[in-house]
């Protein structure tokens, strides 16, 4: 059967969505689902007009189609519900048909600038963000959430719990400071002896001293993690409301194709690089920002850097993006040594040693010397600041402990990652 959505675009500093144009998703003989696309005729009429992506949806008055990531353009794909929002649905709604149902049953504060509706006279119902007040409220509805309990009825009015927010953890969007912030609270699956919040914001204060543009962040409650959202601002005048910018992950960078079927396809830092060169409104800086992070990424065993943990926000100069600001950083536990990345370093390699990370520098744009320098100068931030940053959290001696093997120095080559194994199995 086909479903369909419209989706709606806010364009660059508009506080109110425009309709942009028409989305089916259907089966197909053949197995795959295929996805359509199509932009309204007043839409690519609006001097204003933006396209979704650049490179995988120019704008232009053609029905764009794709099997890639199940029929959903990876722009649509980044304004859905991701694993957490879906089980949210799931739990509280019953299981929707996918993509469309998510698509519709959802809050709109997704990240970026779109919106989705199934009638095309008006766009999703507004959305309103939570305040601090109900932030201890929240917590305990979304740990309940995930033992099977319902929303409290006299919540229900005031707390919608089935974000459009990316990722795994639990999370929804609060308004604090005159600014939104993406809360991530604590899961029933968390490792109980390690505060992931506090872990999370020792980690982005700790790039900020590598030199890393990452996104703004604070713990409240003691164990949920505030990180300010970059793709959202106020703005007064005539219709006041909350600006949206546009954002793409690196998965549907790594996806983009115009207008030609496709089939799924990973990437790697390497190719992200190279992949900016067709969005970025500066290249060569966020190449190198790229780079940094890819280091500083080994360096503290962040190895869920995966290509929706990459992204590129829209740039003031419309159509153009910059890399976004970093988040997501924290360290894994590795009971080996051998600490491998979600995302390839040099060609087809994902282990974390620092031939696979110079090995594409060119990539980057940069000379084997400028990466080496760059290397150098993350590996020392590390070394330097990342005991100092979790004490700042407040984490234990004890836990800080245990994360010591995250933020021991990157080793050469890969045979000698095999050495440091064996000569651990078999001490002389
Ligand atoms: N500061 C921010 N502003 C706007 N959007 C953000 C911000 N931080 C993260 N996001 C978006 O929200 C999504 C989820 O955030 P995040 O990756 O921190 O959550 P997570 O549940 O820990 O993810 P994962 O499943 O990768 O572990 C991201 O993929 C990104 O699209
Ligand atoms: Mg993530």
């Amino acid at each position: 059967m086909t479903s369909e959505a419209y989706v709606w675009v806010h364009l660059p500093g508009d506080t109110r969505p425009t309709l942009c144009g028409h989305y089916t998703h259907a089966p197909t003989a053949a197995g795959s689902p295929v996805g359509t696309f199509v932009y309204g005729r007043s839409y690519l009429a609006n001097p204003d007009r933006i396209p979704l992506d650049p490179v995988a949806l120019p704008l232009r008055p053609v029905t764009f189609s794709t099997t890639a990531l199940n029929g959903v353009f990876g722009a649509i794909h980044d304004a859905m519900p991701d694993d957490w929002g879906r089980y949210v649905i799931d739990k509280l709604q019953g299981v929707k048909a996918f993509p469309v149902g998510y698509m519709l049953a959802t809050l709109d504060d997704s990240i970026g600038n779109l919106a989705f509706s199934a009638a095309s006279t008006s766009a999703q119902s507004s959305w309103l963000p939570i305040g601090m007040d109900l932030l201890p409220a929240a917590r305990e509805v979304l740990l309940g959430i995930e033992q099977g309990q319902p929303v409290p009825k006299e919540l229900e009015g005031r707390l919608r719990p089935n974000t459009a927010m990316g990722g795994a953890r639990p999370k929804l969007t609060v308004e604090h400071d005159g600014r939104l912030w993406l809360a991530k609270f604590p899961s029933t699956r968390d490792d109980q002896s390690l505060p992931d919040a506090k872990l999370e914001a020792a980690m982005l204060a700790l790039g900020v001293l590598c030199g890393i543009n990452t996104a703004k962040a604070q713990v409240v409650l003691g164990d949920v993690l505030l990180v300010e959202r970059f793709d959202r601002a106020w703005v007064d005048g005539p219709e006041p409301g909350w600006r949206r910018d546009s954002f793409l992950s690196a998965r549907t960078i790594f996806n983009a194709s115009a207008g030609a079927q496709q089939t799924y396809a990973g990437g790697g830092y390497g190719r992200l690089a190279t992949e900016l060169v067709r969005y970025s409104a500066d290249p060569q800086a966020d190449q190198k920002e790229l780079f940094r992070r890819m280091v500083f990424n080994v360096c503290i065993s962040n190895t869920d850097d995966h290509d929706r943990n990459h992204g590129i926000l829209a740039d003031d100069q419309p159509g153009f993006y910059r890399l976004s600001p970093a988040y997501d950083l924290l360290p894994k536990q590795h009971s080996t040594l051998r600490r491998f990345q979600a995302m390839t370093l040099g060609g087809a390699e994902s282990l974390g040693t620092r031939e696979n990370l110079l090995a594409d520098s060119t990539k980057f744009g940069l000379s084997p010397a400028e990466a080496e320098a760059i290397v150098k100068e993350v590996e020392l931030g590390v070394a330097l600041h990342w005991h100092d940053c979790l004490r700042a959290q407040g984490l234990s001696a004890a836990a800080i402990d245990r994360l010591k093997p995250c933020f021991s120095g990157i080793p050469l080559t890969a045979k000698d990652v095999d050495q440091a194994i064996e000569s651990r199995r078999n001490p002389r």
